[in-house]
């Protein structure tokens, strides 16, 4: 294997030439008080770091970008913090998803235009690792993701809380009466015990083990605990190893093949994992020239058995325990017949012997592939007349008598009506109703907000209701559960016939034959279409008009088009 000398460093340009420009780089680092010697000659190690002060899950991150520099000086490199959008799921409004790509520009922009050899990527909050890998692919610079790892496990009067999902769970029980307001407000001081992410199996720990079965994190590396001191270590480790990937021109475009895409996929799939896993991969895949679709999905879930029994599927656990249980190598390792073992890694080894021999200490948690928690994957694709390009359900989240159904449309034309009227007591609303939101799809939200888990009329809550079909171009949290049908494409924003539902309309579903149909004759949908005014626009300027005149639908992806594909970019000139 070619090893780089000095001299083909993409840093070189910038430190290692005589003329006037370099003269000016030199000069400056002196100025931050490095000498020519820490510097000159090595391979520069961008660290893009997260972390930011509204960012509870990425708290951790100030001291783990000096562990990962610790990792760096030792293997002989020179790393430089260069901090990026933090994308935190808690407090951007009006939805993360709406900044996910503005991280992936960030990313790519930051490492093109500075003197980066190698990244090391620092995220785990939902749309950082999809955000931050998208952009560390299209820039094509040796890189290694260090996830934040999961928080500890929740606690409250005795019971374990799961991120998210108990949220939702209580809320609802406090809406039905069935526990005090006091007691709601006493959860706030224990959901949440630790820096890391969500510790259920939500979007966050979806896509850090997905970004491990991609071949981008040290093995086991996204599963440990944000709290745990294996964490820290790794991430030392990853400082040694970018240095290394460095000098072997280990690239992402080294890695990134269809098989590698494949095991992203059916990682999250045995896992059971979010929702929002699909155009987050769908997204990273095509920027490396994958063409990943809805399709593949499919086929992918109905290959593996699901088996991480956790939150907020039937599963009992959390990552947590999953960690304990043995973690992502040997959940990987447990689902290895469903690899592709000889993709490649950061470790330069294949991933087949990253999680060689890895054993699994709980068969609780991750479960022997004949008794799994489902027989295939966690989530199913749909198309029919109401989602002509394609919509998604988590049928491990679902209540399965409601996966074949056929109910009257309740129909909310957008958030606030939905808001507005939900817990009106004359909604003409039963149990056998299909509730309907339109306008929160990826223009329409903008930027696709997880309402996808509409909440539930309250009579019916007190009628004991707990799930009921929901459909919408919305997505929902990884956290959510309930017979949710989400990503209806085209949104109905841009006239998708999700557009044109009215009140009454019958609505079926049917997952085991992969149908979402509106039961509306062609002729009247004709009517309706003719009769539509696309809604007005809200956004004349910055960063939410670029994105609402680029962003791809659902099924493609999210990306803004001008940042899909492989084109080369040029390297900057440097006068
Ligand atoms: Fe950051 Fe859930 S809010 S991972
Ligand atoms: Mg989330």
């Amino acid at each position: 294997m070619h090893r780089k000398r000095p001299e083909e460093l993409r840093s070189h340009r910038w430190f290692g030439v005589e003329d006037l420009r370099a003269f000016g780089h030199r000069s400056r680092m002196l100025q931050a008080g490095y000498s020519e010697s820490d510097f000159r000659g090595k391979p520069v190690i961008g660290i893009i770091n997260t972390w930011s002060e509204l960012s509870p899950c990425h708290f951790h991150f100030r001291t783990r970008a000096e562990e990962v520099k610790r990792g760096v000086w030792q293997a002989g490199g020179f790393p430089v913090e260069l901090p990026a959008h933090p994308v935190t799921e808690q407090y951007q409004k009006p939805t993360s998803m709406l900044y996910r790509n503005l991280l992936a520009m960030e990313t790519e922009e930051l490492a093109r235009s500075h003197p980066c050899d190698g990244l090391v990527l620092l995220g785990g909050c939902d749309k950082t690792p999809p955000g931050l890998m998208m952009g560390a692919i299209s820039a094509g610079l040796p890189c290694i993701f260090v996830p934040a790892g999961p928080m500890l496990r929740g606690n409250w009067r005795g019971k374990t809380l799961g991120s998210g999902s108990d949220v939702w769970k209580y809320h609802a029980e406090l809406r039905a009466g069935n526990i005090t307001p006091a007691q709601w407000k006493d959860m706030e001081g224990g959901i949440a015990r630790s820096f890391g992410t969500c510790m259920t199996a939500g979007t966050a720990a979806t896509m850090m083990l997905a970004v491990e079965a991609l071949g981008f994190t040290l093995p086991g590396a996204s599963s440990i605990p944000a709290a745990d001191s294996a964490h820290p270590r790794m991430a030392t480790e990853a400082g040694r190893r970018i240095v290394e990937m460095v000098w072997e021109d280990l690239t992402p475009q080294a890695l990134i093949t269809e098989g590698s895409v494949d095991n992203a996929v059916t990682a999250a799939m045995a896992f059971g994992g979010s929702t929002n896993a699909i155009p987050h991969l769908i997204a990273m895949a095509r920027r490396a020239g994958v063409m990943l679709d809805l399709e593949r999905f499919d086929a992918l879930s109905r290959r593996v058995p699901l088996v991480a029994n956790l939150r907020p599927n039937a599963g009992e656990y959390l990552m947590e325990d999953f960690f304990y249980a043995g973690g992502a190598r040997a959940f990987l390792n447990r689902i290895r017949d469903y690899l592709d073992l000889s993709a490649r890694t950061v470790t330069g080894r294949t991933i087949g012997e990253n999680i060689e021999g890895a054993e699994v200490f709980d068969e609780t948690v991750i479960l022997p592939l004949d008794k799994p928690l489902q027989k295939e994957g966690g989530l199913a694709v749909l198309k029919g007349s109401l989602a002509p390009n394609g919509a998604v359900i988590k049928t491990s989240a679902s209540e399965q008598r409601l996966l074949q159904h056929t109910g009257p449309a309740v129909v909310f034309e957008d958030y606030a009506d939905l808001k507005k009227r939900l817990d009106d007591p004359d909604l003409p609303v039963t149990a056998d109703s299909v509730l309907v939101l339109k306008q929160a799809g990826p223009q329409g939200g903008p930027g696709m907000p997880e309402w996808g888990m509409l909440p539930l009329p309250q009579k019916l809550l007190k009628q004991g209701v707990r799930d009921m079909v929901r459909i919408s171009d919305a997505r929902m949290s990884g956290t959510s559960y309930g017979t949710c049908v989400l990503h209806v494409a085209p949104e109905s924003h841009v006239g998708g016939p999700l557009a044109f539902v009215k009140d009454g309309d019958l609505i079926r579903l049917d997952v085991p034959n992969r149908r979402l149909d509106l039961l509306v004759d062609e002729a009247e949908m004709a009517r309706r279409r003719a009769a539509w005014t696309p809604p007005k626009r809200r956004y004349g300027r910055g960063w939410t008009s670029l994105y609402l005149d680029n962003v791809t639908q659902a099924d493609e992806g999210c990306d803004l088009r001008f940042l899909e594909g492989t084109l080369p970019t040029p390297e900057p000139d440097i006068y």
